[in-house]
């Protein structure tokens, strides 16, 4: 066991999490994350249909029988036919013990989640919003840097400056994300305040998730030079892999295309369709800078049982310097 604040709140082994991943954390990959000692998050925009995430949830529940969450990231802007609430309603109804939220501030759900016992953990990529988010009731907060797979906000920073500044500044526990993928990652983490890590990029490339061998293959063979930044001219800033559909989307910004003209090629749809025909040309694929770290594909039970061994040598051979 390695004991922090999260593992105690959320009664399991590792501070490992997996965040919330859009098409790809399925049951079988965060079943995995959790018996093997971490926590994972199954992610709700996966599901058009409420009652299919209902669904997923109990069929991670054929799988595992140790703890795992919801992720739900909402849009930075409340669109018609917002399904978040419903998700919401699934998450407490199935008595769900933590929540990941991102995207746009969660407090009008804090109420719910408070009420049917469901730990919120929010996620943000700057330490004013970690602020916020502990002052509307938080559990956690869970900060990305701007190496991170995903959206790493608007502002460029990377986890080395923004964990410190939000453990230094935050009461509840911080998370780290960006940039992490194995046992010295960890270490730093808990060093620099840090609680847990949570990790995308790392368990992408993982037995059990479930994208097309192509996309496996494209990532150990990829180095960190290998993601890009894109959407920024919609303030929808996300790191993806440098692919022809991504350079296609940097064009199209320099030339001021809007959301609109941008859908075609932005939309999650082309990117589901992407991971199931293993054409690593299309869609726009989140993806983070330690891929260029990510040279082999491991079952998540194999990744963790290498985070944690890491991690304690790490920790033996930082105790013999002090020596
Ligand atoms: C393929 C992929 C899909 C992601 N999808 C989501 C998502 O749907 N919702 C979300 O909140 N975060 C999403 N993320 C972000 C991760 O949960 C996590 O914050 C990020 O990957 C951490 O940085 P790392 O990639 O360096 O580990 C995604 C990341 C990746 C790599």
């Amino acid at each position: 066991m390695l004991r922090t604040r999260i593992t105690e709140m959320l009664g399991i082994e590792y501070p490992v999490l997996q965040g919330g991943m859009q098409w790809l954390a399925r049951a079988e990959l965060v079943a995995a994350v959790s018996n093997a000692g971490g926590l994972g998050f199954i992610t709700a925009v996966s599901f058009a249909h409420p009652e299919e995430l209902r669904a997923e949830i109990r069929r991670a529940r054929d799988l595992t029988d140790k703890p795992f969450g919801v992720n739900v990231s909402m849009l930075p802007v409340m669109m018609p036919g917002d399904v978040t609430e419903a998700y919401i309603d699934v998450v407490c109804e199935e008595g769900i013990p933590v929540i990941e939220t991102a995207g746009r501030n969660p407090e009008q759900y804090v109420p719910k989640l408070k009420a049917s016992g469901v730990k919120l953990f929010h996620k943000v990529p700057a330490v004013r919003f970690a602020k916020k988010a502990e002052a509307i009731g938080a559990d956690a907060v869970i900060i990305v840097g701007f190496e991170c797979g995903g959206h790493p906000g608007m502002d460029d920073v990377p986890s080395l400056i923004l964990v410190p500044k939000a453990a230094d500044e935050l009461n509840i526990p911080v998370i780290a994300a960006g940039g992490f993928c194995d046992g010295r990652g960890l270490v730093a983490a808990l060093a620099l305040g840090a609680e847990a890590v949570l990790m995308g990029t790392r368990f992408m490339a993982c037995k059990e998730c479930p994208m097309h061998e192509n996309f496996k293959q494209w990532m150990i063979a990829a180095q960190e030079t290998d993601t890009m930044v894109i959407e920024r001219s919609i303030r929808n800033a996300a790191r993806v892999i440098r692919n022809e559909a991504a350079m296609t989307v940097a064009r199209m910004e320099a030339e001021g295309a809007t959301l609109e003209d941008l859908l075609p090629v932005i939309s999650g749809k082309v990117g589901l369709d992407a991971y199931l025909s293993g054409d690593v040309q299309r869609g726009t694929i989140a993806c983070g800078q330690v891929v260029g770290r990510v040279r082999e594909i491991k079952s998540a039970a194999d990744i963790m049982a290498d985070i944690v061994a890491e991690a304690r040598a790490t920790i033996a051979r930082l105790q013999a310097l002090s020596i």
